[in-house]
């Protein structure tokens, strides 16, 4: 064997042997109780100590957890048909969404995805920006008396009804902001409920009252799609919309349309994953500023500058610059989907370490943002990282709010355009003060909200 085979084999030999390294925890449970106590703390912590990529139990599961931009993208992108989404993470997800697009796998999520694609194209998506600043403006116009009187307002549930608003008006052509508490209630329970089973694996079907009330949640939100497609289907007009599209969409060797199933699993996707997240990333970003009034104030005179008092559309956003970054930099700090997973088919080897096939892989935006070796003060609250001059040399996955590669987030320009509208329109005339006193720390839920809301005073910006 020539030199070179023998070190493959040797390299290939170190790799089989070698398991990551990584925090023992308990002889019983591993280091579930300090999962369970601060899971955010515990990731940011054991990379710390035992580098980008670690091993660890959760009871008698093991985890991989990885941290290096280049082991995120070998997942998402080099080798990306060797992981799945057979995780517990997205099993739970599917007890609520189904098999909907961000949960689907092979030659059914291809064919959705092909299917929903054309609806978030740019252009299309420009025809959106109207329907946006409009629902927008009508929030700030709510918000004027409250502003007048000084008082105080749920800006998490504020930025819950704008955005659900924009999602049915958008995606199916349908105002149920009225809906906005029932969905809101019921999601936030299921949340909660999903993120307490992975956590303590108490089975889904004991006749416990937490179970039950879980059902009712499901039944709640079944109720919601339900409405909206048998109204749609009573219309039975073609506005053209994503929902026509799924209505009309026809397979193309039977012949055959979507089963309700199918439809109710992507309807129930969309309503839950076009509104939450950027309801999230919103009120991360009203936090922000109003920790940071410099960063608050140079926002504001970007859009005295560029919109003079007007509201903002489309052909502005290139303009809003630092509006952008904001956003930006809110999504590196507080991501909401803050932990992803995989699971591996076959073995592979990540960072000269051999996983196995079936191994369960994580990793976080949440964590990856805060990477030393790529980010700079990372705690800071830092709009301008994000110039073009600072981003280069960046590596593509240093950041990724919205994943990547196939299964990149299919809302994610929607999601942007969004956040960039709303901010401008509201922040023109507002100003939002957090209440003294009121606690804010970051729930790691499915999503990353702030666990006692956000509760803020409103107040009239003056140059
Ligand atoms: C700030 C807002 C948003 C964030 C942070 C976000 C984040 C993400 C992430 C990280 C993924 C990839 C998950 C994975 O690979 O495991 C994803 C997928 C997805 N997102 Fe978003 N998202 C946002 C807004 C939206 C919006 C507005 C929509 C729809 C209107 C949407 C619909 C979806 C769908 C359908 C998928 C699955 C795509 C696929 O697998 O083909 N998201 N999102």
């Amino acid at each position: 064997m020539s030199r070179a085979g023998i070190k493959a084999v040797l390299q290939t030999r170190k790799a089989e042997d070698k398991t990551p390294p990584g925090p023992r925890g308990n002889l019983l449970w591993g280091s579930a109780s300090a999962i369970r106590r601060d899971i955010l703390g515990f990731f940011l912590h054991a990379v710390r100590e035992y580098g980008d990529i670690i091993r660890y139990r959760f009871m008698i599961w093991p985890g991989y957890f990885v941290n290096h931009p280049d082991y995120v993208k070998h997942i998402l992108i080099d080798n990306n048909r060797n992981y799945n989404k057979n995780t517990p993470g997205f099993e739970t997800l599917r007890w609520i969404v189904g098999n909907g697009l961000v949960t689907s796998e092979g030659d059914l999520w291809l064919r959705q995805r092909r299917l929903m694609q054309p609806s978030f194209h740019k252009q299309r998506l420009a025809s959106f920006a109207t329907v946006m600043t409009q629902a927008a403006a009508e929030t700030a116009e709510s918000w004027e008396q409250i502003a007048r009187r000084g008082e105080v307002l749920d800006v998490d549930e504020e930025m819950m009804r704008l955005t659900l608003k924009i999602a049915g008006l958008t995606l199916f052509s349908m105002d149920i902001s009225g809906k906005a508490d029932t969905v809101g209630q019921a999601f936030t329970y299921a949340n909660k409920f999903v993120t307490e089973y992975l956590y303590r694996r108490i089975p889904r079907n004991l006749p416990l009252p937490r179970n039950r009330k879980f059902e009712e949640a499901l039944r709640t939100l079944d109720q919601v799609v339900s409405a909206i497609i048998r109204e749609r289907r009573a219309r039975g007009e073609d506005t053209g919309d994503l929902l026509s599209m799924l209505l009309h969409a026809r397979d193309e060797d039977t012949g055959e349309g979507m089963d309700d199933r199918q439809l109710r699993d992507e309807v129930m996707t969309l309503l839950l994953a076009g509104h939450e997240t950027t309801a999230n990333a919103l009120t991360w970003t009203w936090y922000l500023l109003s920790k940071h009034p410099l960063v608050m104030r140079r926002l504001q005179s970007e859009l005295a500058e560029v919109l003079g008092g007007r509201l903002p559309t489309v052909d502005d956003l290139p303009k809003l610059c630092y509006t952008r970054m904001v956003i930006d930099e809110a999504l590196r700090l507080y991501p909401p989907a803050w932990m992803m997973s995989r699971q591996a088919t076959e073995d592979d080897e990540i960072g000269g370490y051999r996983i196995p096939a079936k191994t369960i892989v994580f990793f976080s935006p949440y964590v990856v943002h805060r990477h030393p070796s790529f980010w700079e003060n990372p705690e800071g609250f830092d709009p301008e990282r994000f110039t073009p001059e600072r981003s280069a040399g960046r590596p593509r996955f240093a950041y990724l709010p919205f994943g990547g590669g196939p299964r990149l987030c299919i809302g994610n320009n929607f999601a942007l355009m969004e956040a960039q509208l709303i901010l401008a329109t509201l922040a023109q005339r507002y100003q939002l003060e957090l209440v003294p006193g009121h606690r804010v720390e970051p729930e790691p839920l499915i999503t990353l909200r702030p666990r006692y809301g956000l509760r803020m005073v409103v107040k009239h910006y003056s140059a």
